[in-house]
């Protein structure tokens, strides 16, 4: 018998992937570059289903039933290019290559629109869920043409993760969209994290809470607004001792985080698309703040005599108890306001390359399998369920209301972090956003001023239109252009 479909690359994900696809009753034709891999899953796991193990890729092509479909779950950049290639010579007009790695989304379009000219599909699959998902149920994010949605999409859908009986799976869009979509879930994986975070630092520097206490204090959160697998998880990390030192694990972890480059494509793309995603912005530079060791070690002799020693000396009368529950509501608003630039970002990304991504979809399938699950994405599905042109979740009567009963907790920690000196870039930051969308007046208008002054670029002005110039070395009068 031939197989519906191959999964090549077989390190954890594509190993766990290919299981789940056996294990749902698919037969499955196993590759990998080095054949170890694949004697080592039809050893460890070849009684879960059916496999078909092949030594090279033409056996691999040769083994799977037409159209043929060939999941690619190696390395992003160029071990995928090589694949794709081998396969691509392999293969016949109307077969399939599935990429499930994080492909840059450019990376996605070229090769699709290169395979296309072949008589290939190439469909570029973001696919969420860490090791754990790929094997139990993963958030899928297939983007490629629509037909061949018809011929992977079931097959893809049937391996999702399930939410109230819905696959957390769907077709995105063409081309890179599937990519761009999991870019995009990627940096808001970032902010959330940078946020937890913070909430997690204020708990024991401001607050005073041990890492065990936090533990359970996050514990207790994962059952209210903010229940997700994040805040799941960050109880379980936090409360984990370290079997070395009989210390919490936490503190004997290297205060470095790495990143792969999803986070830093996702705010590259902002850039160029003009969308202020700052939460997702100051996740990727807080990551690299805390990695740059040698500025660290140079800064630690920086003073703080300024700063106070205590929340009561901030404001006094505040207990424990009260500043928790406060920054329970900054994490909350911060994180509205991460969600609301991310999808921001999704719409633009949208329009520039004419997607027509339905957000409301994505936040669906994002409620199952991925890192970002949570009951909070049903809500932003939801939210755009009732009104797909919402220019902002922050506008969406449920989170306006949810973030404006934050505000004042929110606010009292931005300031505590400020006055003790608790770097909270994430929260603050999604506050000066939130103040700046809600600003009837911004210092943009100084800044026009300027702009006019050096290099005579013109501004508006708000009573009559057209674009007009001071002439401010001459005699000072206005011009319109
Ligand atoms: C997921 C994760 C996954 C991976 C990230 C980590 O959705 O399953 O996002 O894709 O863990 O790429 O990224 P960093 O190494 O950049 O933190």
């Amino acid at each position: 018998a031939l197989a519906d479909i191959g999964v090549t690359g077989l390190a954890v994900m594509g190993a766990n992937i290919a299981r789940n696809l056996a294990r749902h009753g698919h037969t499955v034709a196993l590759h990998n570059r080095s054949a170890s891999r694949v004697d080592e899953l039809m050893t460890k796991h070849g009684s879960e289903g059916n496999f078909i193990p092949s030594a090279s890729i033409t056996e691999f092509v040769a083994s799977l039933k037409r159209p043929r479909r060939a999941l690619i779950m190696v390395q992003a950049g160029a071990a995928t290019d090589a694949v794709i290639e081998q396969l691509a010579d392999a293969m016949e007009p109307g077969d399939i290559i599935i990429d499930g790695g994080n492909a840059l989304y450019t990376d996605t379009q070229r090769r699709e629109k290169a395979l296309r000219e072949r008589g290939l599909h190439f469909v570029g699959a973001g696919i969420s869920g860490g090791e754990e998902g790929a094997l139990n149920g993963p958030s899928i994010m297939p983007g490629g043409s629509a037909e061949s949605y018809e011929y992977v999409g079931p097959l893809l859908e049937s391996v999702a993760a399930v939410v109230e009986g819905a696959p957390c799976c769907t077709y995105i869009g063409t081309d890179g969209s599937g990519h761009y979509v999991k870019m995009v879930h990627n940096g808001i994986e970032y902010a959330d994290m940078q946020l937890i975070g913070e909430a997690y630092q204020l708990m024991t520097s401001a607050a005073g809470l041990s890492a065990n206490e936090a533990a359970e204090v996050f514990a207790e959160w994962n059952s209210g607004v903010l229940e997700s697998y994040l805040i799941e998880i960050t109880s379980e990390v936090l409360g984990h001792t370290d079997a070395e030192t009989g210390k919490p694990l936490v503190d004997v972890i290297v205060d470095a985080a790495g990143q792969k480059g999803t986070g830093r494509w996702t705010v590259k793309s902002a850039l160029d698309l003009g969308v202020p995603v700052t939460g997702i912005a100051e996740a990727v530079f807080a990551r690299a703040v805390s990695g740059s060791r040698e500025l660290r070690a140079a800064s630690q002799g920086l003073a703080g005599a300024e700063l106070a020693t205590s929340l009561t000396e901030i404001f006094p009368g505040t207990d424990v108890e009260s500043f928790v529950a406060d920054i329970h509501s900054a994490l909350y608003a911060s994180k509205v306001v991460a969600y609301a630039q991310g999808f921001d970002q999704l719409a633009a990304g949208s329009r520039e390359y004419g997607w027509d991504l339905k957000l409301g979809d994505l936040a669906r399938i994002w409620r199952g399998g991925c890192i970002i699950r949570a009951q909070f994405l049903g809500r932003i599905s939801d939210a755009y369920a009732a009104n797909p042109q919402l220019p902002s979740l922050l506008l969406d009567p449920y989170f306006r209301d949810a973030v404006e009963s934050a505000a004042a907790s929110w606010r009292r920690v931005v300031t505590v972090a400020a006055q003790l000196g608790v770097p909270a870039p994430g929260f603050s930051s999604a506050l000066a956003y939130y103040d700046s969308v809600r600003a009837k007046r911004l210092p943009a208008a100084l800044i026009q001023g300027l702009r006019d002054y050096f290099g005579a670029h013109t501004y508006e002005r708000v009573d009559k239109p057209g674009h007009f110039h001071t002439q401010w070395s001459g005699d000072r009068s206005e011009i319109s252009n």
